[in-house]
């Protein structure tokens, strides 16, 4: 059995195909087409799947996507209605992804077949239930406590399950535009990175900054029972992907996120590729300290309700390695199992593992051993 996961028409577009439930091959469009954390459609990617598999589309059983438009819909209505001016933003979201609604055409097109030859079952799932798929269904364990974080994926920002066999159980999510990656991303950009995909540049630049701005950032965001808050008076707009546009090129731009306030607050922002000065390296400095509170505030949280000692973790921010080797200093977990593609490359195989083992109720038995999953290229073709 053949089941192809893809993300599509979002930032690191990419593919993944199981064969009998087992990783055959994954790719992100990027590694290909050489447009970095391209969010179009990821055509290359597809082909090389079913290359390595010997496969054609029309083989495939089941094609899953690691989106959902449908997820938390209530909750995106509740949040336009309360913000008519971000209504366009919501249009121009919903109408790009409406594109997925014909997969059949997109992949007989892409891939030159007669649509009436493809036979998969097609499934949606929700951004961050695929980033805790990509991570649970990867580890050796049967069972374990499953966290997301990023910046948004269907109106989430943060998620907590538990995580039992073949089950993703979801426990809570934050909805936007409360988002930890936003928080770090709004501050980055302040310092002067302001590229999609830049915030380990400033993970880097914390620890030459001092303790100087922790009280002043700590206005930024908060914790409380479990969740935490940001104080959007500080943020420009923010919610479902506003500051983010993906251009017709396929290419990810970020909006500006911060507001005048951190103006006020800390000065001019710094232009990018000017002198890094000690302001710079100290805002880092407090953001990753807040950005590390907030996230162990997280975990102790995840620890009442799975009181595991295994913990299997996934999304944008859990890249942030400065944070996970504090992991077992900071809350009760003894054990982690972090996807290596944590980005949204990463949905891709999320997708498809969740489609083998808990829509198709498929025993565990294969664990991620190596994340070299793309070609291969003999010595003579190198
Ligand atoms: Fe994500």
């Amino acid at each position: 059995m053949l089941i192809l996961g893809l993300n599509m028409f979002h930032a690191d577009a990419s593919a993944a195909i199981l064969q009998d439930g087992e990783i055959a091959f994954a790719i992100a469009e990027e590694r290909l087409n050489r447009i970095k954390h391209y969010a179009g459609f990821p055509a290359l990617a597809i082909q090389a799947c079913l290359d390595a598999v010997g496969a054609r589309i029309s083989d495939v059983d089941h094609v899953a996507i690691g989106q959902d438009k449908d997820a938390n819909l209530a909750k995106k209505i509740e949040y336009a209605v309360a913000n008519p001016g971000k209504l366009l933003n919501f249009l121009q979201l919903r109408r790009r992804k409406q594109q997925m609604q014909d997969l059949r055409s997109l992949l007989a097109r892409s891939l030159a077949c007669d649509p009436g030859s493809l036979k998969f079952q097609e499934h949606h799932l929700e951004h961050h239930i695929a980033h805790i798929a990509s991570a649970f269904y990867c580890s050796p364990w049967d069972r374990a406590a499953g966290f997301s974080y990023d910046g948004s994926g269907d109106f989430v920002s943060t998620m907590m399950a538990r995580c039992h066999e073949t089950e993703i159980e979801v426990l809570n999510r934050v909805f936007l535009p409360h988002s930890l990656g936003s928080f770090y991303t709004m501050i980055c950009e302040f310092i002067g990175y302001n590229r999609y995909g830049e915030e380990g540049k400033v993970m880097g630049l914390a620890p030459y900054g001092k303790a100087t701005y922790c009280d002043q950032v700590r206005q930024i965001i908060g914790t409380l029972n479990g969740e935490f808050r940001l104080n959007l008076r500080y943020f420009k707009s923010i919610g479902s992907n506003q500051g983010m546009k993906v251009l017709s090129d396929g290419t990810v731009q970020l909006a500006r996120h911060f507001s005048e306030r951190m103006q006020e607050m800390f000065g001019e922002p710094r232009l990018p590729h000017t002198d890094i000065t000690q302001r710079d390296m100290d805002l880092a400095y407090a953001m990753q300290y807040w950005f590390e509170e907030s996230f162990f505030h997280l975990l102790g949280e995840l620890h009442e309700r799975v009181p595991e000692e295994r913990l299997a973790m996934a999304g944008g921010c859990a890249l942030n390695s400065v944070a996970n080797g504090k992991l077992f200093s900071r809350t009760p977990f003894r054990e982690t199992w972090i996807q290596p593609a944590a980005g949204d490359e990463g949905l891709a195989l999320g997708a498809a593992l969740h489609t083998w083992h808990s829509v198709l109720k498929q025993p565990r038995r294969h664990s991620m051993k190596h994340s070299n999953l793309g070609p291969e290229f003999s010595p003579d073709k190198i």
